[in-house]
């Protein structure tokens, strides 16, 4: 099968293709990623010249290279990863997030439409619990749950969410969408908040935990999300949509605390000094407070279940960042991003 992958040169596509391109040596993976600050093409250094995998830049809300995309390689199945991301950047500049996320998906369904006719092909929306906007102290988000975003990235995720189901309403197009909680793990931009503190504390930098640091989130380990993905695309009905959580809610100050024990145990320094970093600062406007999934649907009707606990992620993860501090200094020192532009600025 020809496989269309979105933004997967981002943390979440690179791990899905890691994880997928070795193990489906009979299907064709085609990466297609504009390739912004938070892509990493050396993230995929261990699939590069694999038989079964090609990469292409594309730009998605470009609609005359969407189309062309899919006339090219013809997909049967798209995995749709791009997005941007990152709740703080929508709030400072929202624009971006308008045009990919919602503009973009829009290019990606429309071309869709026109190779696959009705009934024909799957796309696989990747989403988000932001959508269901804030919990308070109790109850958990279901796939029922009204909509009700905070802020511009979440708004533009479920303007996106909205289209996917239209365009299965409508045209027939077959579709399914997972919503997923907060993901953490290897080859995550560290401006995400357990980067971004890993990477301060290693440098001896403050640790900026925003309000009174309560909000809650509901981790999961990326690779547990990315099996996830693959579990509705493969068995999941169409039409419908599953909600992807670890059960495991954490208020933000604890994740600081408990990375400053798994760093103490892993450099070797004081976990008292490392805690001596955290600083209190201003909070996000629109802050939700707290995000917590209700993944039974997809535990019941898929047997799917996470492996990591948030302390076995958590470690792995920390190790992670310990041994690829090159990784880290490239996405942030802007040479990667000089590199792409000279060696894919023309395509
Ligand atoms: P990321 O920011 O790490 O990566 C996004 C990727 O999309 C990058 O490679 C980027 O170059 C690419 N991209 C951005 N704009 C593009 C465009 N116009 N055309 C083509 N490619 C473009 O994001 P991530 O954390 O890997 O998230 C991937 C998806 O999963 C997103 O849709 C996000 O909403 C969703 N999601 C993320 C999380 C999380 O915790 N990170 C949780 C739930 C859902
Ligand atoms: O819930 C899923 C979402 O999780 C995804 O859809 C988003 O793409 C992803 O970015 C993430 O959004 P969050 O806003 O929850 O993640 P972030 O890492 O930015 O922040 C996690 C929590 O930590 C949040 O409550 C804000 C807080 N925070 C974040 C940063 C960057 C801090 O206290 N300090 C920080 O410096």
């Amino acid at each position: 099968m020809k496989i269309l992958v979105t933004g997967g040169a981002g943390f979440i596509g690179a791990n899905f293709l890691n994880l997928l391109v070795p193990r489906h040596p009979e299907h064709t993976f085609v990466n297609a990623d504009k390739l912004t600050y938070a892509a990493n093409l050396a993230s995929l250094a261990g699939i590069a010249s694999a038989p079964n995998y090609r990469f292409t830049r594309v730009d998605i809300a470009d609609a005359a290279a969407v189309d062309a995309l899919f006339d090219e390689h013809q997909p049967e199945l798209v995995v749709h990863f791009a997005a941007e991301s990152h709740v703080d950047r929508s709030i400072a500049g929202p624009r971006e997030f308008v045009r990919t996320n919602i503009e973009g998906t829009f290019n990606l369904l429309e071309s869709a439409r026109r190779i696959w006719g009705s009934g024909n092909g799957l796309f696989h929306h990747v989403s988000t619990d932001e959508v269901y906007g804030s919990l308070g102290d109790t109850g958990l988000f279901t796939e029922t749950t009204r909509y009700d975003p905070s802020s511009p990235y979440s708004a533009s995720k479920a303007a996106s969410d909205h289209l996917v189901r239209a365009y299965h309403r409508t045209f027939k197009l077959p579709v399914k969408l997972t919503n997923c909680s907060n993901n953490y793990g290897p080859l995550q931009f560290p401006e995400k908040l357990i980067p971004l503190m890993i990477m301060n504390a290693l440098d001896g930098k403050p640790l900026p935990v925003y309000g009174q640091g309560t909000n809650v989130r509901d981790w999961l380990y990326v690779i547990d999300h990315c099996e996830a993905i693959w579990t509705v695309v493969n068995r999941g009905a169409v039409g419908e949509t599953y909600n992807i959580g670890g059960n495991n809610e954490v208020k933000n100050i604890d994740v600081v605390h408990t990375l400053c024990a798994v760093l103490a145990e892993q450099t070797g320094r004081s976990e008292e000094s490392l805690r001596g970093l955290i600083t209190y600062v201003k909070d996000r406007p629109g802050h939700d407070l707290r995000y917590a999934i209700d993944a039974s649907k997809l535990r019941r009707e898929l047997g799917w279940g996470p492996t990591e606990t948030f302390d076995t992620g958590l470690r792995k993860t920390v190790r992670w960042y310990l041994e690829h501090q090159s990784w880290v200094a490239d996405v942030r020192t802007g040479e990667y991003r000089k590199w792409i532009e000279q060696n894919y600025g023309n395509r």
